[in-house]
């Protein structure tokens, strides 16, 4: 069996395909043909969300691709500026709607904080306003429009608040995590309570790829270093969602049935965060 086939069964028993597909910066109109591509290599797990304004490119191809609802794993997004129930109810319907689908498989929290306020110090942190957006997901949840609900880019404290009033808990964490930036206390957190953690931007969205340590490992392994990242985040037990808008890169990000062994995965560890 290829990664491509393999499932992580979350904590709710909803199986989801091991790699996903990101859309992210992929405009409406080159989301079709991305999305198609992305089926045609295999894939069958797709990433988007309200703030990518790509819901309807996506739905468009995936519908193109003629393939059942149910061989597909579907994932949108409630945007981190929507804080209050009202607004995340209008939310989730208006995805439902550009997707023109009756539902997704994972719906998440796109962010604790809207985003000018992410990485302020000292900005509000939004619990009572975050909970009351959950009763949202749980109701999708319960009226079948999410199959799955979780969260994005929350610490520890804004999962700890979730789960101490709600009522379906969340399943997923999508958060930040490649190479140089694994956010260890939070992954050990999440697998530790049984969130799945999703790996956004594996490849450091492009910034890993002329890394001369990755590189180095990629040229003993006979793959690309944005293979290598994705391997990477696989074999950590996180979910990698890379994303591309070239067929062949798109193809290339899907082929990573190979193994990096311990010795390079400590090298790759030992790596510093781009981001810094
Ligand atoms: N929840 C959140 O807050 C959040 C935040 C960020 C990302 N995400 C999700 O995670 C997904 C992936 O993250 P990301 O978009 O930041 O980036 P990424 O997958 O880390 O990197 C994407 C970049 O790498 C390039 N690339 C991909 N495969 C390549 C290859 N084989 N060779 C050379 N270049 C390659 C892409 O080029 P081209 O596109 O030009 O082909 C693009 O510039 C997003 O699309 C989104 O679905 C979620």
């Amino acid at each position: 069996m290829t990664v491509l086939q393999e499932h992580f069964t979350m904590s709710n028993g909803v199986e989801i395909p091991k790699l996903g597909f990101g859309t992210w910066q992929t405009p409406d109109g080159v989301a079709p043909k991305a999305v198609q591509t992305a089926l045609r290599v295999g894939y069958t797990h797709i990433d988007t969300a309200r703030a990518y304004g790509n819901e309807a490119g996506v739905g468009q191809g995936l519908r193109a691709a003629g393939v059942p609802r149910d061989s597909i794993f579907v994932t949108t997004k409630v945007p981190a500026e929507m804080k209050t129930y009202e607004q995340a109810k209008q939310s989730i319907a208006t995805s439902l709607a550009q997707l023109q689908f009756d539902h997704v498989d994972l719906l998440l929290i796109h962010a604790p904080k809207p985003w000018p306020e992410m990485f302020k110090p000292g900005a509000p942190r939004y619990f009572t306003e975050n909970a009351a957006v959950w009763k949202a997901l749980e109701e999708a949840f319960h009226d079948g429009q999410a199959r799955a609900i979780g969260v994005s880019n929350f610490a520890i404290d804004d999962i700890e608040n979730i789960a101490s009033q709600c009522t379906v808990a969340p399943v997923a964490n999508q958060i930040e995590f490649h190479i140089g930036h694994t956010q260890d206390e939070l992954v050990a957190y999440c697998q530790a309570q049984g969130i799945l953690v999703e790996a956004y931007s594996p490849i450091a969205t492009g910034k890993l790829l002329d890394d001369p340590g990755i590189a180095a490992v990629a040229a003993k392994l006979g793959k690309s270093v944005a293979q290598v990242c994705i391997r990477y985040a696989l074999q950590k037990g996180t979910l990698p969602l890379p994303k591309s808008v070239h067929d062949t890169y798109i193809a290339e990000d899907a082929q990573i049935d190979f193994v990096i062994d311990a010795g390079d995965m400590a090298a790759l560890d030992a790596i510093g965060d781009v981001n810094d």
